[in-house]
């Protein structure tokens, strides 16, 4: 795979770093020991939920005194913020926030999360961090495409980008066509999107005739949603730009917790300054060593709104250490989400595994959907697989099909029924997309 790409590299690159960004290992952590004694203190003082969990787990913020205590917390997990809908989580009077963001959850109610002035400071910061490790520079203009509303991706990026001093298009999800036309009037340098949906983008370039290697894009920072190593060269490629991944989640802060430097592409570095992760056996609740896979748990370590402790993100990843920033550990590109596995006939699938083995193939460019139904009573698994428009003939793709049914059932181990669809028929995403059609009956 094509690894340092680079169109254009910032030299002098370290001494624009933040002083974080530059710390040794021992410096950070002694400020994570700081910090979070004091965010511990906080939600404690200040969310009743927490003062409740820590008195009924028996331990007290006087208890931590070095790092490896944090484990005696108590863990926060989804319906911990569910329950105290709308604003029982948050650690200031409402009257202190400026802005509230919720989550896209599909059922139920939304996680709202809120924000202090110093709050979005910190973010924006965070943010543009990211921005430049990916390629970013003051001046550049960045088309951010990720949506505006409740949902952090649109303005995290914004107001993150402002900061570094970029020139924003705020274009939102949506209206593949002006997109298009968009970039090629503005000539932006970075484009912030998810990855299913630049595939759209993509797919609109062509229909409009355009060269997508043509194009101004340099860098791409995409993310809110799992994607492979096979989808970075399949996009890079096809717009001969940097394509670097982008990690966070709301009940954190959203966009800009971890980011991939560019240079390196080896993972995301976690913003350690602000954010403290831990990797958890999911089963037991027990601390992983570093290296080891497991689901991520996240404390914050300096936000005043919505302080969240040790919170449980069902992503899957391990953690690694530092290299482009020494002093900060890298996640592994998530793979998938402990909620998006797919048990098939008690062999564990995410839907990653399956965009590596179609994007291994010429004829599939990444669009695709994987249906579960019950058969009698086996689960049978049929993915949906759209053809790229030059090899769509009608014919010849039954034996292409057959031959992803093999190289999955090879490599991953499960009897897949693989169907090519003709291009443009499998609906677009405008943000994050949605794989897996569960039509097996409940119960
Ligand atoms: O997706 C925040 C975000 C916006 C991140 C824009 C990056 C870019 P939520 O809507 O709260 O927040 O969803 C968070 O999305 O727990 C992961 O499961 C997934 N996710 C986010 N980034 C990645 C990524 C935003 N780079 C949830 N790779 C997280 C894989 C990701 N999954």
């Amino acid at each position: 795979m094509a690894m340092a790409r680079l169109k254009s590299s910032g030299s002098g690159y370290s001494a624009e770093l933040d002083e974080a960004e530059r710390a040794s290992r021992d410096e950070i952590m002694a400020l994570q020991t700081k910090r979070l004694a004091w965010s511990l203190q906080h939600a404690y003082d200040n969310v009743a939920h927490y003062q409740k969990a820590f008195d009924s787990a028996g331990v007290h913020p006087s208890d931590f005194k070095q790092l490896s205590d944090l484990a005696k917390f108590p863990f926060t997990v989804k319906t911990d913020l569910r329950d105290n809908y709308p604003f029982n989580m948050f650690a200031v009077p409402r009257e202190k926030l400026v802005r509230v963001h919720a989550s896209s959850g599909t059922t139920g109610k939304p996680i709202v999360v809120g924000y202090t002035q110093d709050d979005i400071d910190i973010w924006s910061e965070v943010m543009a961090r990211s921005i430049r490790a990916a390629g970013g520079r003051s001046g550049m203009i960045i088309h951010n495409a990720y949506g505006y509303g409740l949902f952090t991706g649109g303005l995290g990026v914004h107001y993150g980008a402002e900061k570094l001093g970029c020139t924003v298009v705020p274009v939102s999800g949506g209206m593949t066509e002006r997109q298009v036309q968009l970039i090629n009037d503005f000539k932006p340098d970075i484009i912030t999107v998810t990855p299913s949906y630049m595939l759209a983008i993509l797919d609109e370039f062509k229909r409009q005739g355009l060269d997508p290697r043509k194009s101004s894009l340099k860098f791409g920072i995409f993310g809110a949603e799992p994607w492979t190593n096979a989808m970075r060269a399949e996009i890079e490629q096809a717009f001969d730009m940097d394509a670097t991944d982008i990690y966070g989640l709301s009940e954190v802060i959203g966009p800009g917790v971890a980011q991939e430097c560019v240079e390196t592409k080896d993972g995301l570095h976690i913003w350690e300054d602000h954010f403290y992760p831990e990797v958890i056996d999911p089963e037991t609740g027990a601390v992983l060593p570093d290296g080891e896979r497991g689901e991520l748990v996240f404390t914050s370590l300096t936000k005043q709104a919505f302080p969240i402790i040790r919170y449980r993100t069902r992503d899957l990843t391990r953690l690694l250490p530092g290299t482009a920033r020494p002093g900060m550990r890298r996640m592994e590109k998530v793979t998938g989400r402990s909620d998006d596995m797919i048990i098939l006939r008690g062999v564990n699938v995410f839907p990653t595994q399956i965009e590596e083995a179609l994007l291994a193939t010429d004829w599939c460019g990444g669009h695709f959907v994987i249906e579960l139904t019950r058969e009698g009573r086996m689960d049978e698994m049929t993915v949906l697989a759209e053809a790229r428009p030059e090899s769509w003939d009608g014919s010849g793709l039954l034996a292409h099909a057959e031959k992803v049914a093999l190289f999955i059932k090879n490599t991953i181990g499960i009897t897949a029924r693989i169907k090519a669809v003709a291009p443009d028929t499998l609906e677009r995403s405008l943000g994050k997309a949605k794989r897996v059609y569960d039509k097996r009956p409940k119960g």
